[in-house]
C-alpha cells in the first residue's frame, strides 16, 4: 500500500506555485501552512479530469456534496446528518463569517479556545465582532471553567454570544472527547451562545482516539457543524465546504443568502464528492503515513533538539511544539527561519498559549521531516 506522502520528491514540490511553496525564498523549507505534500487522491484526478473533459465547470446545482458527506461521516462517526438542514459554502472561514452574521449582532463577543487557528481572530474581527479568549487548560484540553467565565462574559454583551469550537483543534491536534464535548453543550445552553463547530479536520484523527461530530450530540440543536473534505484530501484550492445546522437551528440557516450558497466551485464540488466517496482507502493510506511521521518526528526532538517539547497529535497533521526550553524567544519560528531556513507556523499568532512554540506540518516525506528538524537543529547550534 503506497504511503501517499512518499511520492514526490522535493524537486516535484518546488513547482507547485501555491502559498506554502512560494511565500518564502527557495532556500527555506516549508513546514507551515496546512497543505500537503502529496498528489491528489486517483478517484479526484478522475473526476475532475472527466468534468474538464466535457467542459463540465459552469455553476453548481443540487445536493451531491452534503448527501456524500453524510455517507462518510455515518461510516466513519457513525453519526448522519439531515441533508435537508444543511448548504453548501465556498469554504468553512467564509460560512463561519456567514453564520456569525446570522446569529450574532455587530459588537457580539465570540469565545475561541486559544492557542487557535490565526484567522479565527482575524475574520471575527473582520466581522465587527469582539473575540474573548478561553484558553485551553492542562494537557491542551477544555478548561471547562474558563470557558464557562468566557461565556458569562459573552453572553453579558446582550448582542448574541458565539463560540468558535475547533474539533479538532489546529494547532494542537487536541481531539475532544465525548464527555468534554457535552460539558461545552450544556455550558453553551446554559449561557445561551450559539455554537460553531469548525470539523474541518475531522478526517484526519489517529487510531487511538476518535472523532466525536458536535452536532451528533444531545443539547447541540441551536449550534452548526463546519465541514469540508478541503484539508483531508489537500482541495484547498477547489473551494467548497458545508455547513450543518442542528435541528432548532435550521431555521436560521434559512436564511444564508443564495449568493453563498452558490458560491462554492462546480469543479471544486465534484473534486470533493469523489474524495468523499471514492477515496476513503487512499485516507487511511494517508493516515498511516501520518502516523509514522507523527512518531518519526519525536526520535528526531528527542536526538536533536532534546529541549523540545511535543506530544504527538491525536488529530490533524500539525504537531505543536513547545520551545521554551530552547531559549529562542517568544517567536521561535522566526530564529529557524532566519539561521535554519526552515519555516514554520509562528507560535504567537495562535494567541495566548502560543509565545515560544511553533506548529510544524507533518504532511510531508520522512526525508523533508529529517531535513526540518535538522534545519532547526543547526539554528540552536
Ligand atoms: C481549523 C481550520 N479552519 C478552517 C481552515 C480553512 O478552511 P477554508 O479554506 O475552507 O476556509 C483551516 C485551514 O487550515 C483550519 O485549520
Amino acid at each position: 500500500m503506497t504511503n501517499p506522502l512518499n511520492l514526490l520528491s522535493l524537486d516535484d514540490l518546488r513547482r507547485r506555485t501555491s502559498m506554502k511553496w512560494r511565500h518564502f525564498a527557495p532556500d527555506v523549507l516549508p513546514l507551515w501552512v496546512a497543505e500537503m505534500d502529496v498528489p491528489l487522491a486517483e478517484p479526484i484526478v478522475r473526476a475532475v479530469g472527466q468534468a474538464l473533459a466535457i467542459g463540465d465547470t459552469g455553476y453548481p446545482e443540487g445536493t451531491a456534496y452534503a448527501e456524500a458527506f453524510t455517507a462518510f461521516a455515518g461510516e466513519r462517526w457513525g453519526w448522519r446528518f439531515d441533508v435537508q438542514a444543511s448548504s453548501n459554502i465556498p469554504d468553512v472561514m467564509g460560512g463561519i463569517a456567514e453564520i456569525l452574521k446570522l446569529v450574532t449582532e455587530p459588537g457580539a463577543v465570540v469565545v475561541v479556545n486559544s492557542p487557535v487557528y490565526t484567522p479565527f481572530y482575524r475574520y471575527v474581527e473582520h466581522m465587527g465582532r469582539r473575540v474573548i479568549e478561553a484558553p485551553l487548560g492542562a494537557g491542551q484540553r477544555i478548561d471547562p471553567e474558563t470557558l464557562e467565565r468566557a461565556f458569562a462574559a459573552a453572553a453579558a454583551s446582550r448582542r448574541g454570544a458565539a463560540f468558535l469550537l475547533c474539533n479538532p483543534h489546529n494547532p494542537t491536534g487536541t481531539v475532544h472527547s465525548r464527555e468534554e464535548l457535552a460539558v461545552v453543550a450544556g455550558l453553551a445552553e446554559h449561557h445561551g451562545v450559539r455554537v460553531l463547530a469548525d470539523e474541518i479536520h475531522a478526517p484526519i484523527v489517529h487510531c487511538e482516539s476518535a472523532h466525536v461530530p458536535y452536532l451528533s450530540l444531545a443539547g447541540t440543536e441551536r449550534a452548526f457543524a463546519m465541514l469540508s473534505a478541503s484539508k483531508g484530501w489537500n482541495l484547498a484550492g477547489l473551494k467548497a465546504a458545508l455547513v450543518v445546522a442542528g435541528a432548532d437551528a435550521a431555521g436560521d440557516l434559512e436564511r444564508l443568502p443564495q449568493e453563498v450558497r452558490s458560491g462554492p466551485s462546480h469543479v471544486g464540488l465534484i473534486a470533493h464528492v469523489a474524495a468523499l466517496r471514492d477515496g476513503r482507502a487512499w485516507l487511511d493510506r494517508l493516515l498511516s503515513g501520518l502516523d509514522q511521521n507523527r512518531r518519526l518526528l519525536g526520535e528526531l526532538l528527542a536526538d536533536q533538539l532534546p529541549g523540545a517539547v511535543y506530544s504527538p497529535p491525536a488529530g490533524t497533521y500539525l504537531a505543536w511544539i513547545d520551545c521554551r526550553a530552547l531559549g529562542l524567544g517568544e517567536d521561535p519560528a522566526a530564529v529557524f527561519l532566519e539561521r535554519g531556513r526552515v519555516a514554520l507556523s509562528s507560535g504567537p499568532r495562535f494567541g495566548t498559549g502560543g509565545a515560544g512554540h511553533v506548529r510544524l506540518n507533518l504532511a510531508t516525506s520522512p526525508e523533508i521531516l529529517a531535513d526540518a528538524v535538522a534545519r532547526m537543529a543547526s539554528a540552536i547550534r
